[in-house]
């Protein structure tokens, strides 16, 4: 019997050597989109992922009234329909594996007199919407169906006339957020979000970018309260998308661990909320350099030359989770080459992720052979020191970052490392696998 096309395998040998520019930001280019959807004319945008999340998210915009076309590589245009004036959706809005895409656009609908069905795949029928829809619940919308458990397939009725709440997201949460922040852009007073963890800020920035009033204050030790003005004339602005570092994070690690390596990652976005990975590292001991630091589109980038490194593990903050909330599979997997034990602490977000990534990570890890455990919403990973064993097939359960994470391990294990399905990859990183070949990386 031939093997499965989707599988795909990681073996040692060569070192990573060269330079690589990661895709656009996934969280900026979701926002670009619904943002130019939202104002009145054309918005541009460069550097736009082209990832079927974000795909999934434009198809959405479109049914929803806007004209978006793509005009070259990166390069898309949305012209918008404003605040208030929305379509109605004819089909259901399907967001594929995309949570981030499903809940800011609930937000969109449930501050807005449309009904709208929202539907995802098998992953994302899994993921909880109750904590999108509680506040919007709070603002006037209402879910007239929805599976066991809040999650999707949801009918959302939005409200046109939404009211101001003053809401705190009971998880760091910048969806949960950004949701309550989109319904009430069509409040007709001021929308309050508190937050007691600080959470990526992307929309707020985008959103004070397009003209809205928006002002941000300190909050407590780690907390920010954000206060938006509703009903603003968005006025579309040019977005230039940074390079991800969520996904940057891969060759980051695979390049620290694999032996010889030396590259550099090109125009990484450094916002102080994204790179709890990069602060990580360099706590363990990774060889990694920021060369010409420079603001580009509004949001501050740097270039990473990364050199192979030896390890030790750390002990990782719950406070630090929110800035690094997607990078912990790869970092698990960093972890798992150092020298002593990694505990990463208060995680348990990870479990509503694409898929349980703490059950995810804890199976591929214990599969190469390296000894890790959950302790509450801990995650501990005993390491190898520099000498993976590796070998034997990961699943991934529909989810980009455990494959890109297993894939990693294989390049530097003794025994090369299988995925079940490399497809999910094209969610987030869809050159995935021909830029880290440029790099010498060895696949099957
Ligand atoms: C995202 C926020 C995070 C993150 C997701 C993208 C965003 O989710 O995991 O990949 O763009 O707002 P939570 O806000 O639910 O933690």
């Amino acid at each position: 019997m031939g093997r499965d096309p989707n599988q795909l395998s990681a073996a040692a040998g060569a070192p990573l050597r060269g330079r690589l520019k990661p895709p656009g930001d996934k969280s900026i280019s979701h926002r670009a989109l619904i943002l130019g959807l939202l104002s009145v004319g054309e918005t541009a945008i460069e550097g736009l992922l082209e990832g079927d999340d974000i795909l999934h998210t434009a198809g959405a915009c479109r049914a929803l009234g806007a004209t978006v076309a793509r005009q070259g590589e990166g390069r898309w245009r949305v012209k918008g329909c404003g605040i208030g004036s929305l379509l109605e959706p004819r089909e259901t809005l399907d967001f594929g594996n995309s949570g981030t895409g499903m809940r800011l656009m609930m937000g969109v609908v449930g501050g807005h007199a449309l009904t709208a069905r929202f539907d995802g795949d098998a992953s994302l029928r899994k993921r909880p919407m109750r904590r999108i829809l509680d506040p919007l619940i709070l603002m006037g919308a209402e879910a007239l169906s929805e599976a066991a458990g809040g999650c999707c397939p949801v009918t959302l009725k939005g409200s046109g006339e939404p009211a101001p709440i003053h809401y705190s997201p009971p998880v760091a949460s910048a969806q949960i957020k950004s949701a309550v922040l989109l319904a009430g852009l069509n409040s007709p007073g001021r929308t309050i979000v508190t937050e007691t963890e600080a959470s990526r800020d992307h929309t707020e920035k985008m959103l004070k970018h397009f003209g809205a009033a928006i002002e941000v204050e300190p909050q407590g030790a780690h907390g920010r309260k954000i206060m938006l003005e509703g009903r603003p004339d968005l006025r579309p602005a040019p977005v230039i998308v940074p390079a991800d570092p969520s996904s940057a994070a891969f060759p980051l690690v695979a390049a620290t661990i694999a032996p010889g390596s030396e590259i550099v990652i090109e125009a990484m976005m450094m916002n102080p909320l994204r790179t709890g990975l990069l602060t990580t590292l360099l706590e363990m001991g990774a060889d990694v350099e920021v060369l010409d630091r420079r603001i580009e589109g509004g949001e501050e980038v740097g270039d990473l030359r990364v050199r192979a490194a030896a390890l030790r593990g750390v002990d990782v903050p719950a406070a630090r989770a929110p800035s690094m909330i997607d990078e912990y599979p790869i970092l698990a997997v960093a972890a798992a080459f150092a020298f002593g034990e990694t505990r990463m602490r208060g995680l348990g977000e990870l479990r509503v992720k694409e898929s349980d990534r703490l059950a995810a990570v804890v199976a591929g890890l214990r599969q190469a052979g390296v000894e890790t455990d959950i302790i509450g919403d801990d995650l501990i990973v005993n390491g190898c020191g520099g000498q993976v064993e590796g070998g034997g097939l990961v699943t991934t359960h529909l989810d980009h970052r455990i494959a890109m994470s297993f894939l990693c391990l294989g390049l530097a294990s003794r025994r090369p490392m299988s995925i079940d399905d490399a497809s999910m990859i094209a969610t987030s990183f869809p050159a995935f696998r021909t830029q880290m070949e440029r790099l010498g990386a060895r696949f099957s």
